[in-house]
């Protein structure tokens, strides 16, 4: 007898379709139309739509250093009550997770405290021992843009050495692709002074230096502009995309609330970047959940951190996408889930047989404006606020009920994926 029977519409073998859904010890152990018994059996009425757990690869929960910004149970709650079950951690916490001594002990402070399911990213720094990083992490970090924290690596001597150990990895490379030789450091006050300073230019440049390393998986961050894509996708390389690149353009807000890196942009950029995400260019969602306080940004312009919080918003508003018909569930599943799964090697992505039993189950009638005040980010408050979204009405993660009528459940339960 199966530990749990799901049984209603879902995402299977790339369409909406009745089925049933086994789990045994936290996987799926069949998908069929019919699944008799199982020890709890939820049974969905039509209305409810199941779709595989979504998976964010680009998250800073600040969790060591920085945890009045966020801590590891209120980011990854949010993560949850956004849909997501699995979250790939960036590593410009503090200390910079650089070397396994700090790695391992980030994955200690953490232990027990997550929400869903998770994976830490090491960031590359000269000399950085790779093969010892690598069997425990999905996947590296490489920061050629100066941002929070202090991890930048830019020197093309420095970053070849390493290279050639990532590509023995085989793991994948996620880079925050803004040359920094080409960002200007002159004052500014606004987004558009932001926007000035960091040009699409400095994105370019990154993509034409990593094509000097063919046997590197890389994967371009928050990709800003369609020409970038394109670049991108011609030299082999993976994308993703925030919310805000692809909502807001720089003159979103006067204050430093929406200052961000890579910036946003002006608004025929922001247009032709969604332009190519409607055609299915981008590959994966990518948050970049950046939470700071709202005392930090509300600091002048130039002294203000760069950052939006997103985690919790990125999946309910492309949700609500397909509910108006810009978009279809197909590619938001891949974009959201799919595709992170096999970029970044997780057991996850899609109801089948084998993979992890996390599932994020939707009312798509239950369309919502985003309340701020009921975000679950220690930094309160969100771009987002006011705006359409579908927020999950249940969620599964690792065969847990984790979340029931839109309200988190339970003790946390995540995993680290490369425990
Ligand atoms: O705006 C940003 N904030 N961009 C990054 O790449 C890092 C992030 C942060 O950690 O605050
Ligand atoms: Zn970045
Ligand atoms: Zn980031």
């Amino acid at each position: 007898m199966p530990d749990m029977v799901i049984c209603g519409k879902m995402f299977v073998e790339g369409a909406l379709q009745y089925a049933e859904v086994a789990v045994d010890d936290g996987k799926i152990s069949a998908v069929a139309k019919h699944i008799p018994g199982g020890d709890e059996r939820i049974e969905l009425g039509s209305s409810k739509t199941v779709l595989p757990g979504f998976i964010d690869p680009h998250v800073h929960l600040r969790d060591p250093g920085m945890t009045q910004k966020e801590d590891f149970s209120t980011g990854t709650l949010s993560a949850l009550c956004g849909g997501v079950t699995c979250i790939l951690d960036m590593p410009n916490t503090k200390p910079p997770v650089t070397d396994l001594e700090t790695l391992m002990d980030k994955k200690r402070m953490v232990k027990g405290r997550s929400y869903v399911d998770y994976g830490f990213f090491a960031a590359l720094s000269p000399g950085a021992r790779i093969n010892l990083l690598a069997p425990h992490v999905p996947a590296f970090k490489l920061f050629m843009g100066s941002t929070t924290g202090n991890i930048l690596l830019n020197d093309d001597a420095e970053i070849a050495p390493l290279m050639e150990q990532i590509a023995a990895t085989g793991l994948p490379l996620s880079v925050h692709g803004e040359d920094d030789a080409m960002i200007s450091k002159e004052p500014e006050k606004c987004n558009r002074d932001h926007l000035r300073n960091r040009p699409v230019a400095a994105e370019f440049s990154c993509i034409d230096r990593l094509s000097r390393y063919p046997g590197v998986r890389v994967n371009i961050c928050h990709t800003t502009n369609a020409e970038q894509v394109e670049r991108a996708k011609a030299a082999g390389f993976t994308t993703e995309v925030t919310m805000h690149h692809l909502l807001f353009n720089a003159d979103r807000n006067p204050d430093a609330f929406c200052k961000v890196n890579p910036p946003l942009r002006d608004e025929p950029t922001r247009v032709g970047l969604f332009e190519s995400f409607r055609q299915g260019r981008i590959d994966m969602f990518g948050s970049d959940h950046a939470p700071h306080t709202v005392s930090e940004k509300e600091q002048e312009y130039g002294s203000a951190p760069g950052g939006i919080p997103g985690v919790e918003t990125t999946i309910p508003i492309a949700l609500d996408l397909v509910r108006s018909g810009v978009i279809s569930m197909k590619q938001i599943v891949a974009m959201g889930s799919f595709n992170a799964a096999s970029v970044f090697n997780l057991n996850k992505g899609s109801i089948t047989e084998g993979k992890d039993a996390d599932f994020a189950i939707y009312d798509f009638r239950d369309v919502r404006e985003i309340d701020v005040r009921r975000l679950h980010s220690k930094c309160g408050w969100s771009p987002y606020g006011g705006m359409r979204a579908v927020f999950p009405d249940m969620v599964i993660t690792g065969g847990r009920v984790a979340l029931e009528d839109g309200e988190p459940c339970g003790e946390p339960a995540g995993r680290d994926i490369r425990g």
